[in-house]
């Protein structure tokens, strides 16, 4: 393992739903194997004024309910030993230079520092400012690093806005947007998918592909973050981040190496390579929806206009459907078909990637209907898996066909599990960009939506629903290019059910 240097991490919205959910937890979990840096330090930091007990309380608590009575004691201790608090208040900003004098004069912590921006996005801008006005963002006896959060902007503008603002204290290099997305295990095998086995490489082009559909559908609802959601929507909040970096690595270019740099540039050019949508293609390359009561889990659920903190008369999509086209010489013509909704029919994220059929179909005469076609899928959550699917002869005298289901998944029962944001907050104590979202990146992903976004804004009479627990709202049939081609829902043979909706 790489040498990690001694390092002070220092969390904004240290309270916050992020902290509490995910970055503690994950820094825990880091504790329990000994995979954090002996010098590392946390310091927690948010608007509330904590005494230092009562923050460890509030730590041990969030550790203890999702641990139990199995909690790891050692750990727990050796962790809590790591942990500070700094309370920085609205209008205090005083408090900014007393936490420059801790930071640069105690020496508890370490001169290398990592800011995490677990704050609201449009605190984002105000805390690098500040932090960069008393001087905590000059790398003079150590790094200084920044991670910014999802979404990074509302738009393409506004990212260019935001941007602007991180440039004024930061240079690229000390920048690290992250997509808790990219960190997951799946995700990085589409990578050792692609690139590790020769045996796929002369079948991933326009020849033998017929399209890709990129699937993140969730039966969860917008919770307690309406007044978020409003302001987002389903395009902005998963496709134009997690769904188009899936698109990246499944049509990107083997990269030079595995440097972050090799892997960013391939990226960026296939973002780049996208077809824009002009104004008046919009309704036939994207379809929009919005969740109306119905039935999860037997329970009935609420519409979406009738969860807390959304207007009366809002369009806000919780379901958006593409249809892209990558226009360069290994993708062109291929439909890159990309989904997500919330309060679907059931939790899944998966890339499945339909083959063409056979040039002639010598098999006609051993079954009913079309050929059925080779998929290959790859499952994200909630089970990582890899399955390709193949027609082969059904024992017996006859010449009958079948499908079957290759299953290639990678995890075995006692894998440690680990969550994504463990490795990606390892990656930044390592200066590794990988898996890092570079700002051209963004800029080409908002690019590619904004034309959607702005005629939907436009659009605020009328939005199709669909029940809830369903699979999104009729009509999406009109993105296809072809009548034979189908939203594929489920990974399994057996429920593999395809509607054109
Ligand atoms: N929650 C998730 O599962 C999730 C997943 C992916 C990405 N994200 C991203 O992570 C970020 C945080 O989300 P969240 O859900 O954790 O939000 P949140 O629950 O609202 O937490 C933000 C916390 O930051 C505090 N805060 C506000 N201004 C601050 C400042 N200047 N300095 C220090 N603390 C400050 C807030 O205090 P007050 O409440 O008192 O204002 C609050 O405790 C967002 O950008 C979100 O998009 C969240």
């Amino acid at each position: 393992m790489k040498n990690i240097d001694p390092c002070t991490l220092v969390f904004f919205g240290a309270g916050g739903n992020l902290s509490r959910k995910k970055l503690i937890p994950a820094l825990f979990h880091l504790e329990m194997l000994s995979r954090l840096p002996q010098q590392l330090v946390i310091l927690g930091c948010d608007i509330a004024q904590y005494d230092p007990e009562v923050w460890l309380d509030f730590v041990r608590g969030i550790l203890r309910e999702k641990h139990g009575d199995k909690i790891d004691e050692a750990a727990l201790q050796r962790f809590c030993a790591r942990l500070h608090y700094f309370a920085v208040p609205v209008g205090d900003d005083a408090a900014y230079a007393r936490l420059q004098t801790l930071i640069d004069e105690d020496p508890r912590f370490p001169p290398n520092v990592m800011y995490y921006m677990a704050v609201r996005p449009a605190d984002y801008p105000g805390i690098v400012e500040k932090l960069g006005n008393v001087g905590l963002l000059k790398q003079k006896n150590g790094w200084r690093r920044v991670v910014i959060e999802k979404p990074f902007g509302y738009d393409l503008l506004s990212a260019q806005t935001l941007q602007a603002s991180l440039y004024r204290h930061l240079d690229e290099p000390q920048i690290y947007r992250i997509d808790h997305y990219l960190g997951k295990g799946t995700v990085q095998n589409v990578m050792v998918f692609r690139f590790a086995n020769l045996l796929l490489e002369p079948l991933w082009n326009h020849h033998y592909i017929d399209h890709v559909q990129i699937t993140h559908s969730e039966t969860l609802g917008v919770e307690n973050r309406g007044d978020y959601y409003e302001g987002a929507g389903a395009l902005r909040d998963m496709i134009q981040s997690h769904l188009m970096q899936l698109l990246a690595l499944v049509a990107m270019e083997p990269p030079v190496s595995m440097a972050a740099e090799h892997l960013r540039d391939e990226k960026v050019k296939v973002l780049r390579a996208i077809r824009p949508i002009t104004q008046n293609a919009v309704h036939a390359h994207a379809f929009r929806g919005q969740y109306a009561s119905g039935t999860i889990d037997g329970k009935t659920v609420p519409s979406y206009l009738e969860e807390k903190n959304i207007a009366q008369d809002s369009t806000t999509e919780t379901y958006a459907a593409m249809k892209l086209f990558v226009d360069n010489w290994r993708w062109a013509g291929v439909p890159f078909y990309l989904r997500t909704g919330k309060r679907m029919a059931e939790n899944s994220s998966a890339i499945c990637i339909r083959f063409k059929s056979p040039p002639q179909d010598l098999m006609r005469h051993t079954r009913q209907g079309p050929p059925p076609p080779n998929w290959i899928m790859l499952g994200i959550q909630p089970d990582d898996c890899m399955r390709m699917e193949m027609q082969v002869k059904v024992p017996g005298l006859d010449v009958r066909t079948r499908t079957i289901s290759l299953d290639a998944t990678y995890r075995k029962d006692g894998d440690e599990e680990f969550d994504a944001y463990e490795g990606l907050l390892l990656d930044v104590i390592m200066d590794d960009h990988s898996l890092f979202l570079r700002i051209d990146e963004v800029e080409a992903a908002w690019r590619v939506v904004d034309p959607v976004l702005k005629v939907w804004a436009m659009e605020r009479e009328f939005i199709n629903t669909y029940p809830a627990g369903t699979w999104g709202p009729r009509g999406t049939y009109r993105l296809f290019d072809r009548e034979d081609q189908f939203w594929r829902h489920s990974l399994d043979l057996e429920g593999a059910k395809l509607e054109a909706y």
